[in-house]
């Protein structure tokens, strides 16, 4: 049901509702660990998979557990060399920082909802809320828009075929 709802949520009106979905006080997601997603699932260059990473934060009302969509794209094996990732895996926080709105990951180009000013080689994530397009091959370099930095990324490790998320980036946490 939590899936449906976050997918409903993309599909429909995404850019209008930036915080809607980033849902605080979800009891029974917490863990120090976050989800486990099969190696295999992420073997193509550009395949990437959506991930909910839950950890507890603090607020005005004390430590309360907060999730964080995500995504994990498998980069293709040059790129993922030179950025020094493990396994070509690169693992973000979908929140943008600028806003907080939701960042989506656009594979071709024709699904991107609005013109891009420059031509670009390779998939990009966009938040659409105020167009910051992030450059997953350049370690999430801001290409354009107002989104002060990259993504927050996410710690991993992979374990017996799996990768599982460990911790969101210092600072990840600030629209949690
Ligand atoms: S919230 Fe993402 S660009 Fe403004």
């Amino acid at each position: 049901m939590r899936r449906r709802r976050f997918v409903g949520y993309l599909l429909g009106a995404g850019a209008l509702l930036p915080l809607a979905f980033f849902r605080k006080g979800n009891l029974h997601a917490a863990s120090a660990y976050g989800p486990q997603v099969p190696l295999s699932q992420l073997s193509t260059p550009w395949s990437f998979v959506e991930v909910e990473f839950t950890k507890q934060i603090k607020t005005q009302r004390g430590l309360k557990p907060s999730t964080f969509p995500g995504y994990i794209v498998r980069l293709p094996d040059a790129v993922g060399e030179r950025l020094g990732l493990t396994h070509g895996l690169y693992a973000i926080s979908r929140i943008c920082p600028h806003e907080g709105c939701p960042i989506n990951f656009y594979g071709r180009r024709t699904d991107i909802p609005y013109p891009l000013a420059d031509e670009f080689p390779t998939p990009l994530l966009i938040c659409t809320c105020h167009q910051s397009v992030f450059d997953p091959a350049q370690g999430g370099k801001v290409l354009s828009g107002p989104a002060p930095r990259p993504p927050w990324t996410f710690d991993f490790v992979v374990e017996k075929g799996n990768v599982i998320i460990k911790e969101l980036e210092p600072g990840g946490e600030k629209w949690g």
